[in-house]
């Protein structure tokens, strides 16, 4: 079993997957005017889901994470709150993933206390119905056992937050090391292979020496 179970999505499954929930909210009989896109993950999927409904009015918040001091609790905010009128318009607000809930929730709060909206609904492709606090109004796909969903749209990101916790958790990576070992122990932790990454593994392995992270002999 990887330390840190990841799913490597690829875009084809993002197509499929916004499609079958533009189709649960269709089903729903419910017809958002405006689509709010959490960044940043849920540009994306929102972008898709104002195709699929055929909606083109779009907004964005951003949340932000930080972490209390003394407490471990992470807390989101919306990092440049601001300020409009929706005129009572019906509004879907769209993440990529409901992992704890409090992304989601924060914005659907702000979009319905300060935006003057008419419905406001949530939406996501997952939703980890182990962890979340919040239930999305709509959701695709229900995760039970927690997992790091790789979207395409953080490749190179992802790749290099997963290459650092290597480098500075495992013990194996402390001293000098092989390109093999490290391939090895990525696989180990994460279940997926370098392979997998295409061209982004070179990419980041590149990224991580030029910040100095990483030093080639
Ligand atoms: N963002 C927050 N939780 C996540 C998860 N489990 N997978 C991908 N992105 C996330």
């Amino acid at each position: 079993m990887p330390k840190v179970p990841v799913k490597l999505v690829s875009w084809d499954e993002i197509v499929d997957w916004t499609r079958g929930l533009a189709g649960e909210i269709k089903g729903s009989g419910w017809n958002p005017q405006v689509i709010v896109a959490v960044a940043r993950g849920g540009y994306v999927p929102a972008r898709l889901l104002a195709d699929f409904l055929d909606v083109t009015n779009m907004l964005s918040v951003q949340s932000q994470h930080w972490t209390e001091a003394a407490k471990a609790e992470e807390r989101a905010i919306l990092k440049y709150p601001y300020k409009v009128d929706l005129k009572g318009e019906d509004v879907l607000v769209v993440d990529d993933i409901v992992d704890t809930g409090e992304t989601l929730r924060l914005a659907r709060d702000y979009v319905r206390d300060n935006w003057n909206p008419g419905t406001v609904k949530t939406a996501a492709l997952q939703w980890i119905s182990s962890v979340a606090k919040f239930k999305p109004d709509y959701y695709l796909i229900e995760v039970r056992d927690w997992t790091w969903f790789q979207y395409p749209w953080t490749r190179l990101e992802d790749l290099k937050d997963f290459l650092k916790r290597i480098l500075r958790e495992d013990e194996r990576l402390k001293q000098e090391f092989s390109m093999e070992l490290l391939e090895r122990v990525f696989k180990e932790w994460y279940g997926v292979s370098p392979g997998d990454f295409g061209f982004y593994w070179d990419l980041a392995i590149s990224d991580l020496v030029k910040s100095g992270f990483l030093k080639e002999k």
